[in-house]
């Protein structure tokens, strides 16, 4: 836990409480004296301070805008698309993209570990990916064919694209909990979990262990929105569903899962379908600050974009 400023003495005691950053951060100081021995005044830096990490503490509504102003985007690839979404995917927040099965989920991703390479004017945010692979559906190819389409440099785009695999939950925990150094290291401005819930539902099985699952998915969704506002950068994550809206990860788009990180920052969940064709339909779900709608979008081989080539037009 990094708070800068308390001194080495608290850090200690906070550490051997075993509390989170955002267990202190919604804290009140009393709660936080029950805990540990600390007089009030070093409680509420404490708070204050854990506040500040994870980037809750009070703000004007001006402030508020302009602070969604400088958000970093990154492109979809398409207008369309990106229209939908206040201008791609946002910074400092975390994505589901929810859809059955060939719908363009994996598609999206891996365009978006190349857009965010791209400079900012050109809807990149100069930074590079992390993609945990949970599904080893990972394909360095179809990277290779769409940024050779772009006439971009495909070794230095390979070269920034990180790739992990997961192999069980317990690997995808550990895996997240690694990634605090190399996102700094290496500047990752996305991070990709895909496919986010396959292992939690093939472990975690019965109604029984229902509640255990959305507990597990929670809590490494929550650490997910905490890097991703620490270190400024967007977080994707996949979802496979049946055709049934309903079966969103957190919750379904009419009652939103309660947990701490919604409550201040609600994510931007998106639900593809296919449509003719090439052409896929992406709709907009459960955003603070976009209306929901529809945007229409072609996956083909340069990748995804507004209004196909030619020669993909009848594929
Ligand atoms: P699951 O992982 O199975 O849930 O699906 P997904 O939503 O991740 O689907 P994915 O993004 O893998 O999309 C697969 C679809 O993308 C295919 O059915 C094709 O329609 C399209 N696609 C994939 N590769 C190419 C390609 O090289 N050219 C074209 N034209 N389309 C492609
Ligand atoms: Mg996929």
């Amino acid at each position: 836990m990094e708070l800068k400023g308390i001194d080495k003495q608290i850090l200690q005691k906070l550490k051997e409480s075993k509390l989170t950053l955002e267990n202190i951060a919604v804290s009140t100081s009393d709660e936080l004296i029950r805990k540990i021995e600390i007089s009030k005044k070093e409680a509420i830096k404490v708070i204050e301070t854990a506040q500040n990490e994870l980037g809750i503490q009070p703000v004007t509504a001006l402030q508020f805008l302009e602070a969604e102003g400088k958000r970093g985007k990154i492109t979809t690839s398409s207008s369309e698309f990106d229209g939908i979404l206040g201008g791609g995917i946002w910074t400092q927040e975390l994505t589901e993209v929810a859809g059955g099965f060939g719908s363009g989920k994996t598609q999206l991703c891996f365009q978006l570990c190349i857009n965010v390479q791209l400079p900012f004017d050109e809807g990149g945010l100069e930074g590079n990916a992390f993609f945990i692979d949970t599904e080893r559906t990972f394909s360095p190819k179809r990277i290779v064919e769409m940024a050779t389409y772009r006439g971009l440099e495909v070794e230095e785009i390979l070269e920034n694209i990180y790739i992990n695999s997961a192999l069980n939950t317990h690997h995808l925990f550990s895996i997240v909990d690694t990634l605090d150094e190399i996102i700094q290291k290496k500047n990752i401005k996305l991070l990709i979990v895909d496919s986010f819930a396959s292992h939690f539902r093939s472990e975690y099985i019965g109604k029984e262990r229902l509640v255990e699952r959305q507990q597990k998915i929670m809590q490494i969704a929550e650490e997910l929105i905490s890097l991703a506002v620490k270190y400024d950068l967007a977080v994707v994550v996949t979802n496979q569903i049946m055709a049934n809206v309903e079966e969103f990860l957190f919750g379904s788009p009419e009652e939103p899962a309660l947990g701490f990180a919604w409550a201040h920052r609600p994510q931007q969940r998106i639900f593809l379908r296919k449509s003719r064709g090439s052409s896929r339909i992406a709709r907009l779900f459960d955003s603070s600050r976009m209306p929901e709608r529809e945007a229409l979008f072609y996956v083909t081989e340069s990748g995804l974009t507004d209004a196909p080539f030619s020669s993909d037009f009848y594929s």
